[in-house]
């Protein structure tokens, strides 16, 4: 019997590969960067599945370029913004993620870059590579604190929940904003507030909510208004929920302390943008999930979803269940 055909946008770890490889003939993108968009349509006709990265923009005409044939597609990635969810369904193609694996990697790069702003480190090691570090003085590349200090949570889910827990170990005091919020786990005292209060009240304000029109830009120029001067922002969810003007304004004029971004607009950001000119802003590669047993597992989850749609079976991580009913 012939092999059901994939196309997969980049390598895989193991045991992803080694799970796609063995159900499927499948077409592997090789490069290091992803296949360019008419590269991905034209590679995509006739395939049965399609496992991509959340750097390619899966749309209808993606989709269509399959020409009918396609049976599922799976995002290798919790976040799925990159995918038009609504002409997936319509087309009653399951989209499968990647929940669960990535949630403590991504909570302790939350916890790396609140600690980093905090107490200024790429400012330091600056100061050291370059000679700027003269002598031990008392008022010398002062940073904040965590005890005692307030954690707003942006989008109490998995991630939101676990940096939680993980500030009651730093003495900090945790509020949160979720429209559906899970309870906190045992131990985790976090108190639900709006939006506006967490804003006002926070010392550090951690993002963690997915990409949606209710969050895109959510963090603009009248939230960075509400904040305290003293206030530290952390990006791990996307970009986009950041108003990357209004963000470079209020750090600029110190209207609030410093940003650490994990993820940007674009990715990767330019060399040349205006955020890499400010010493309070401190901008990572979305690498929060990149830990070596998190970015295996994403491929295992992302092989297991490709292998159930192929098979017709229900995707053990299905982000539009609706194709079922
Ligand atoms: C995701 O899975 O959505 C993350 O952003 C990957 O790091």
């Amino acid at each position: 019997m012939n092999k059901p055909r994939v196309f997969v946008t980049r390598s895989l770890l193991e045991p992803g590969l080694s799970l796609v490889q063995s159900y499927c003939e499948a077409e592997i993108w090789p490069e290091p960067l992803p296949p360019e968009r008419p590269v991905l349509l034209e590679r995509l006709r006739g395939m049965d599945g399609l496992l991509c990265m959340l750097t390619d923009r899966i749309d209808a005409e993606v989709m269509d370029a399959a020409g009918g044939s396609l049976k599922v597609i799976s995002n290798c990635a919790v976040g799925v913004d990159n995918i038009d969810l609504a002409a997936a369904t319509a087309r009653r193609i399951p989209v499968g993620n990647t929940p669960g694996v990535l949630t403590e990697a991504t909570a302790d790069m939350a916890f790396a870059l609140l600690l980093a702003a905090a107490r200024r480190l790429p400012e330091g090691e600056r100061e050291v590579r370059t000679g700027g570090w003269k002598t031990w003085s008392l008022d010398y590349l002062l940073g904040a604190d965590l005890v005692g200090a307030t954690l707003g949570i942006v989008g109490f889910g998995r991630i939101g929940r676990a940096v939680a827990r993980r500030a009651m170990g730093f003495g900090m005091r945790v509020v949160f904003t979720d429209p559906n919020p899970a309870a906190p786990e045992p131990g985790v005292q976090a108190t639900q507030v709006d939006l506006e209060t967490l804003l006002r009240e926070s010392d550090f304000v951690s993002l963690h909510c997915p990409l949606t029109d209710a969050t895109r830009n959510l963090m603009n120029a009248a939230a960075f208004e509400k904040m305290k001067p003293t206030a530290i922002l952390v990006n791990t969810a996307r970009g986009a929920v950041v108003d990357q003007e209004a963000l470079y304004d209020a750090l600029k004029r110190r209207r609030i302390f410093a940003a650490a971004l994990d993820v940007t607009v674009p990715e990767p950001l330019p060399p040349n943008h205006p955020l890499l000119t400010l010493p309070n802003c401190l901008i990572t590669p979305h690498i929060a999930s990149a830990s070596r047993r998190t970015r295996s597992e994403m491929s295992r989850l992302a092989a297991e979803n490709l292998i159930a749609g192929l098979k017709g079976e229900r995707l053990p991580h299905c982000v539009n269940p609706e194709v079922y009913s």
